[in-house]
């Protein structure tokens, strides 16, 4: 969908990836004919109404719901749905090799509390998740853009905090993680400056979340450590409170 810019002209909007169209191995390609027609829906095609977001439907219950932006190949998705069987997972992303990726995973772990969605996270949450609909949304290791004139391409900004947080019920967390200092830093101040939103570990001496063991270590987090970055975890609970009138999202 265009954006329309201040002086009414129709910009395309940015985004927070790049889509590349990469090739399958043989087992990805295998369990993406096997399971991608059960397992995964397009996000376009829930934009377009061709099919609806109908989570309960697709789990074939109503559990609490967690969505994760950009599962990357993923191995949090399915170890922390593995953990928590009683709530489903919603795994966002572009990348079809990791979304292949993903479903040969679930299916070694026999998991069924994971749907994919192949697509853009920030239309899917701003145009087809209910608001107060989710317990949490997961944001690990986002594309850190470092050039300067990528910055806007960051996910996390301050429209994006506010539709976070409008999505997540009450007392639900917004918990992301990063590698790259300058992007928690920008964290901080943009989820600090959403008044839907509190810091859960402002108690802190650092007002850093301590790294929750139970978070999966992926190959971004081991490069990190490799090369001596710090990785910074931040985890924002959703206000019960009504925005002030005329507020984003
Ligand atoms: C650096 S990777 C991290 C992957 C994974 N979370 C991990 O920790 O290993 C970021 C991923 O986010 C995906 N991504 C970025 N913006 C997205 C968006 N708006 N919607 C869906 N996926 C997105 C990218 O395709 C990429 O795979």
């Amino acid at each position: 969908m265009a954006e329309v810019g201040t002086a009414g002209v129709q910009h395309p909007p940015i985004h927070s990836f790049v889509h590349h169209r990469s090739r399958l191995t043989e087992g990805q390609q295998h369990a993406w004919e096997r399971w991608w027609q059960t397992r995964g829906r397009d996000v376009e095609d829930l934009l377009s109404g061709a099919e609806p977001f109908d989570p309960p439907a697709w789990f074939g219950r109503t559990a609490p719901l967690v969505l994760e932006i950009g599962s990357g190949m993923g191995e949090s998705t399915a170890a922390l749905a593995a953990a928590a069987p009683d709530v489903d997972h919603l795994a966002v992303e572009v990348f079809e090799p990791g979304l292949a990726q993903l479903l040969m995973r679930l299916a070694e772990a026999d998991l069924t509390n994971v749907a994919l969605l192949r697509g853009d996270a920030v239309a899917l949450l701003r145009q087809c998740v209910p608001p107060a609909s989710l317990i949490a949304i997961r944001v690990f290791f986002p594309d850190p853009w470092p050039k300067r004139r990528h910055r806007k391409r960051r996910l996390v900004q301050p429209d994006f905090a506010a539709l976070a947080a409008s999505r997540l019920e009450p007392g639900g967390t917004l918990h992301m993680a990063t590698d790259w200092d300058d992007y928690a830093v920008q964290m901080r101040e943009v989820c600090d400056g959403e008044p839907l939103l509190e810091n859960t570990a402002s108690g802190e001496p650092d007002g850093w979340t301590p790294r929750p063991e139970w978070r999966p270590v992926t190959k971004f987090e081991q490069r990190a450590v490799h090369e001596g970055r710090a990785v910074h975890d931040l985890v924002y609970r959703r206000l019960s409170t009504e925005p002030p009138s005329g507020h984003r999202a």
